[in-house]
């Protein structure tokens, strides 16, 4: 990574009001970088706060507190005419294509629309559209299709389309494989592999599981509970991960490394991810956590930077069960 990142976020926080007085914690203060043309992997389970951290990052959400810098421009409070610029190079694709694909659009319309959105449609937009067609592997013919006409790995390929019309340098991947079956999801990953290396751009490519952004991502951070337990090269974290939660989640992905064989023992975290509205004290893995002593209920671990691998545990070297 050289120079100035091109996404810098620094202690984020998005809280929502639960509508009978009480705050959920979506996201509870998060830093992280994003350099040109890198790749960082977020992941974490159901509800940690991964989508609300994404919207909030692109400006569909208004930011409770923090900082976020792109391009070297604080957007944090940035105004709808500013947002403009940033729209046409920080795109999104979202996590449900279905949802995010207007049923009454032709697929040529949707993928068009950021174009006119922008100001920038001319005429040779239809070729514009035709190559971006060609660019995710659909043809010119299924322009004039509607979203239903199509499989779920083709709307997937139509929201990816449309997130590229502008020529963004930073994409935001919300799950785009998650919906879909396992080799639809190597094809769309694959895809997602080769516009990285053509185009150059940034990922922030978020999933539920460690499996799907092995291939991909040349950073993790590891999301929990609204803020990130662990961040590394995808050598630290698949390798040598240290924050309990990042073991539990790793011990469910298959192991196709035969040095790794048989060293990995299955971890199954009993209980569900505790509320955002009331986290545990402390460290909110705690509840769960087999390590877990009464200093991780009276004081919170910090994100510590060891040696390029930080991890919020105050028991990172103690063996898994
Ligand atoms: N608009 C909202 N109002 C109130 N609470 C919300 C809102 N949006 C999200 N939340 C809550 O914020 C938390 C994080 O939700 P979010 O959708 O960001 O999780 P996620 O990690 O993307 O989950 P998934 O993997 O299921 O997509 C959840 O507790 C959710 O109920
Ligand atoms: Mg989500």
């Amino acid at each position: 990574m050289t120079g100035e990142p091109v996404l810098r976020v620094e202690h984020l926080v998005k809280h929502f009001p639960d509508g009978h007085g009480a705050t959920v914690r979506a996201v509870d203060g998060v830093s992280f970088t994003l350099g040109a043309g890198e790749s960082l992997g977020l992941v974490g389970e159901s509800g940690c706060g991964k989508s609300t951290l994404a919207r909030t990052v692109i400006r569909l959400l208004e930011p409770t507190s923090g900082r976020i810098v792109f391009r070297g421009v604080d957007i944090t409070h940035a105004s709808k005419r500013e947002l403009r610029s940033v729209r046409r190079a920080m795109s999104i694709v979202f996590q449900d294509p279905y949802a995010s694909l207007n049923p009454r659009m032709r697929a040529g319309e949707i993928i068009a629309q950021p174009l006119r959105i922008q100001g920038v449609w001319r005429s040779g937009g239809e070729e514009r559209v035709a190559e971006l067609l060609h660019t995710v592997g659909l043809n010119q013919q299924h322009a004039s299709r509607f979203p239903h006409e199509f499989s779920t790995g083709q709307r997937q390929r139509i929201g990816i389309a449309r997130a590229l019309a502008l020529d963004p340098e930073l994409l935001i991947l919300d799950e785009p494989v998650s919906a879909l079956d396992v080799s639809i999801r190597a094809q769309i990953i694959n895809l997602l592999d080769r516009l990285r290396t053509d185009i150059g751009l940034a990922y922030l490519f978020i999933a539920h599981d460690l499996a799907a952004v092995r291939q991909t991502c040349d950073r993790v951070a590891v999301m929990h509970l609204g803020t990130i337990v662990e961040t590394g090269t995808r050598e630290d974290i698949y390798r040598r991960p240290t924050h309990p939660y990042t073991q539990a989640l790793l011990s469910s992905v298959p192991v196709t490394d035969p040095g790794l064989r048989g060293r990995r023992r299955r971890i199954r975290l009993t209980g569900e991810l505790p509320s955002a509205i009331d986290p545990p004290s402390g460290c909110r893995f705690r509840t769960r956590c087999w390590k877990a002593t009464a200093h991780c209920a009276n004081e919170t671990p910090a994100l510590i930077d060891r040696n390029g691998h930080p991890s919020a545990c105050f028991y990172p070297e103690l063996a898994s069960p």
